[in-house]
Order: structure tokens, then sequence, then C-alpha cells
């Protein structure tokens, strides 16, 4: 059994991050008010309403800034303004206004690791090698014998250097040459960016989530990655070939780490959430000594798992237990990086999986489109928009599939743009939109909105103790209290009926397959394939 709660709040009760759920947006595919067929802010704005009555509590929108977009907006040209194809300021200012008026925080990306190869830093870096601002970026000689100073990869393929002749150095790039790694071991540089996110707390943001955060710091000797035994040439990630043991996940980054959280708390009840991809026991040291690091470091397990109910048990009950004490958790099924949860599990298995992530304990993340069941969407080679794609095409890697635009109506271009948007939409989504579930019972969005409507009722779901329950088979079921309420939740992760042995009695408040809402249960649970349910305990 978990403590009740670990109270980050101001009056020591849950701060809104941890009783409230947060809503990603990706403003490229959300809503597009223009017709240059890419959303925007002001489409943001436009759909707040729609945030509002599903009844999320925040909206991390993934980064809006002047960008050449090799990265789409992940390569930043300028940290203290909005891109032009996403509008202006004061687009940002009316986000920040009309969210903060229906109750909604607002969380920006903070993308600290890189800039674009166009940033003015950068084109100063590369101008001599006694520019002032050479040491602004990790410049290296070449090897003794020419070539890379060292054998570290890049994320999205090849060596991580980059040579540039005019100055005879390599500079290093974690992710694509466009996006140069800043050198945060420069004072000025860690100044410069500290400001960067005083900046956007100034200006009304609740929080940040943090690009990439353990990259941040290397190895200052710049040691070469040792092979990874478990690599399988061919059919593994490039990236994964070596183990990033001197290139990532450094012990130094988390006293700066400490430092970034320091300038959030000076702000009161603000947000810092890490993007970690590590093992959950390398994840849980973000949470900083003594709880000065992130808030809460992405917890990626129910993306990278087999969709398996022993396995997703062990994993939650191994999360609980390597959480440092006052640590908070938190839940994540999709996001911009990584293929949709509806095509990983199914369209059925969607909505157990969203049973899961609304019910277990820690703050859950919502991609858009999750909650009206988007699934993947194939790209054609010649619409191929994602660097990653473009790179190490054919393999399944890019992001495209995950990031088409948001289905609102069934009308062309689906109610987010009146002109040719950026990605396909979904052949699907005459059907599958926001106006056609608002107003079906058995749909994925009404079923989204009954789990947040529960979750904010019961603050034994929101922020309430967990316990494991032992079951077996498909059957994945643990119990969520608080004062005197408890609930149990029991999900059937297989598409055959199951059952669960209960001591107890209660009735069934919310179920994935809606007419089985109601019934009381005694004694046994029995599931139907594909079914959850969340049991009131009498
Ligand atoms: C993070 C982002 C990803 C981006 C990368 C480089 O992983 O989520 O979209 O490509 O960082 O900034």
């Amino acid at each position: 059994m978990t403590e009740a709660l670990e109270g980050g709040g101001a009056d020591g009760g849950p701060a809104w991050w941890q009783r409230g759920v947060i809503y990603q947006v990706y403003p490229r595919s959300f809503q597009d008010t223009d017709g240059d067929g890419v959303g925007d802010l002001a489409g943001i704005v436009q759909r707040l309403d729609h945030l509002h009555w599903l009844g999320v509590d925040a909206v991390w929108i993934s980064p809006f800034y002047p960008s050449p977009m090799d990265d789409f907006g992940y390569d930043v040209t300028n940290h203290r303004a909005v891109d032009r194809v996403y509008g202006s300021m004061v687009d940002f200012d009316r986000i920040v206004e009309q969210a903060h008026a229906r109750g909604i925080r607002v969380i920006v990306d903070y993308i600290p690791n890189h800039t674009s190869h166009r940033h003015p830093w950068f084109s100063e870096a590369r101008a001599s090698r006694h520019n002032r601002r050479r040491d602004w970026y990790v410049w290296r000689d070449p090897a003794p014998g020419g070539g890379p100073p060292n054998n570290w990869l890049s994320a999205f393929g090849g060596s991580a250097w980059e040579l540039d002749p005019p100055t005879g150095q390599y500079y290093l790039h974690t992710f694509l040459r466009e996006q140069p790694d800043l050198n945060w071991r420069n004072p000025a540089v860690e100044q410069e960016m500290l400001d960067v996110l005083r900046f956007w707390l100034d200006r009304g943001a609740d929080g940040v989530r943090v690009d990439a955060i353990q990259v941040v710091l290397k190895d200052e000797h710049f040691r070469d990655n040792p092979p990874n035994p478990d690599y399988g040439e061919g059919v593994d990630d490039p990236y994964d070939a070596l183990l990033r043991e001197h290139s990532a996940d450094r012990p130094e980054v988390h006293a700066l780490i400490e430092r970034m959280r320091h300038v959030v708390e000076s702000y009161g009840e603000r947000v810092l959430i890490g993007e970690i991809y590590n093992e959950v026991e390398r994840m849980m040291a973000y949470y900083g000594r003594d709880g000065r690091g992130v808030h809460f470091p992405y917890n990626f397990q129910l993306i990278k798992l087999p969709w398996d109910a022993r396995t997703l048990d062990a994993a939650v009950r191994r999360y609980e237990e390597l959480l440092p004490p006052g640590a908070w958790p938190n839940w994540v099924l999709g996001n911009h990086d990584r293929h949709r949860i509806a095509s990983r599990v199914g369209a059925a298995q969607a909505r157990v999986a969203a049973m899961l992530l609304f019910t277990l304990r820690g703050t859950p993340t919502l991609y858009y489109g999750d909650e009206i069941g988007m699934h993947d969407v194939p790209v054609p080679p010649d619409r191929v928009q994602d660097p990653w794609e473009k790179n190490l095409p054919g393999r399944g890697l890019g992001r495209d599939p995950e990031r088409t635009p948001m289905q609102w109506t069934a009308e062309p271009g689906a109610g987010f743009t009146s002109g040719e948007p950026w990605l396909p939409l979904a052949d699907d989504f005459r059907a599958v939109n926001v106006a056609a579930q608002r107003v079906d019972p058995g749909s994925m969005l009404t079923l989204h909105r009954a789990l947040l409507d529960l979750r904010r009722r019961e603050p034994a779901l929101a922020v309430g103790q967990w316990a494991p329950v032992d079951a077996a088979g498909d059957v994945l079921a643990y119990l969520r209290s608080h004062g005197g309420a408890r609930f149990l939740v029991a999900l059937n992760l297989g598409g055959d009926p199951a059952s669960l042995a209960f001591d107890g009695a209660g009735e069934v408040v919310l179920s994935t397959i809606p007419e089985t809402e109601g019934g009381q249960v005694e004694g046994t649970i029995d599931l139907r394939g594909d079914e959850g349910v969340i049991i009131r305990i009498a």
C-alpha cells in the first residue's frame, strides 16, 4: 500500500499537477485557423472549450517557437518568440488568459539541449574559433587520424558529430545535424537558458516539460561509448548499437536540474516535468536528492512494455516500490514520438488502456486525439515529413503517423483546416471525430469524459492510495482508496471472458462496455472480453 498522498501543493495538500490530468497538444495538428494546413495558437484558443468540456486540468503545448522546422519546432532559432506559422505572442497570451479563465493550466516545452543550426548563436559560434559564442556549443578537433572525435551516435542516425569545414572542427549534435548541442558547462549558456525558463514563467506558463533532459550534460572527457551487447543489427534502432554511458544520464546532470527546479519553484506552484527514456531504475534518480529534481520524470512504461496483464502488473508494482519517499508517480499512453495506443493495442483494448491510464496512481498525460481513439495514419513516402523517417526509411521509426490532424468533424478537412493538411487525415475521420462521438454514449470520447469526471469527483482515484490485487491470466487489478471510499479496478487485457475472485461486494460505476454499468457484483467479478470496470466497494 502506498502513502495516501505526497502533498506538493502550497497548503500541504496535493498540487494541481498531482490532482489533475494533462493533455498534450501538438500544435501543428490541433486546429488551423488560417487555412495553411498547419495548426496554430489561435486554433488552440478556439478549442479550449473542448478541453474544458472533456475535463482536463492542464494543457502541454509542444514547441511553437521560431524554427526552420527541421525537427518540427524542436529546433529553435529564438526561445522567446512564436513562429509566424503558429501566430504571435499575442496568441500565446490569449491561450494563457483563456485557459486560466477555464481553470486550465498551461505547460510549455523547454528545449535546453540544442538549438537550430540557424539560431543566431550558432551562426556566431561557427564564424570562427575565436568568436565569443564559440564555446556556447560543443566543438572538438577531429580524431588523431581524422574523422569524428569519438564514436557517439545521433538519435536520428549516423554520427553525433558534424565537421564544420571552415573552422576544421566537429560540433556535437545528439539529434539532427541541424540541431547542434548547447554547451551547458559554459556558465553563460546556463544563465541564458535559465532566463528563458523565467521568460515563460513570467509570461504565465504554469510549468515546463523539459525536452531530452538526460542528455544535456555529457562526459567532460568525451570517452567512447561501449557497444550494447543486446543490440540486434538490422532489427533494432541503430542508435541503440552503443550504450550511452558517456553521452547521456550523467551524474552531473542532477545538480543542473536542481537549479532548474529552483527557478520553477521560485514562482510558486508550477511544475517541472522531465522527458526521460531510460530504465525505470535510472529514471528514479531524476526525482533528485531530497526531491529536488523534476516534479516527475515522464514514465513511458505503458508505451514501451508489451500489452500483457502479467507484465504490466509487475511493472506497476515495481514502479510503485521504486518511487523514492515523497515522489509523485505519473503515466503516459502516447505522445508525438511513439505510435498511437489504438494502433499498438487495437480499438477495443484502447478503451481498457484509457481506464488504466486514469485509474493508476499518479498524473496521467493524454495525447491529443487519443480521446477519440485516433490510430496511426499511414503516410505515403512522398508525404513523409519526419526527418527520422527520411534518415532511416521503412523501419517504422517515423513519427508522422501519430502526428496527423485532429479529427473534429466529418466536414472536408475534418474541421481541422479549410486548406490542405500538412499530413494526411485518417481515412475514417468522417466516422471518427469529436462531433460524432460527443453525441454517442458508447464512444471513446464519452468514456474519456466519464473517466475524467469520476476521477475529479473521487479523490480515491485522483490522489488516493494504491494497492495491488492478485489476479491471473489476462486480468490486471488494483485498489484505490481515500478516506472511507474504496474502488477496485479490474481490467481484462484479453479478448476472451475472464473472472476475478473478489472478497466483497460493490457496484460497477464505470465500464468500458457501458451496458454492464450499474451492475452489482459479489464474490466473483466476471469480465467480458476487452472489458475494464471500476467497482465502488460497498
Ligand atoms: C524529444 C522530442 C522529440 C524531438 C527530440 C529532439 O525527444 O520529444 O520530438 O525530436 O527531443 O528535440
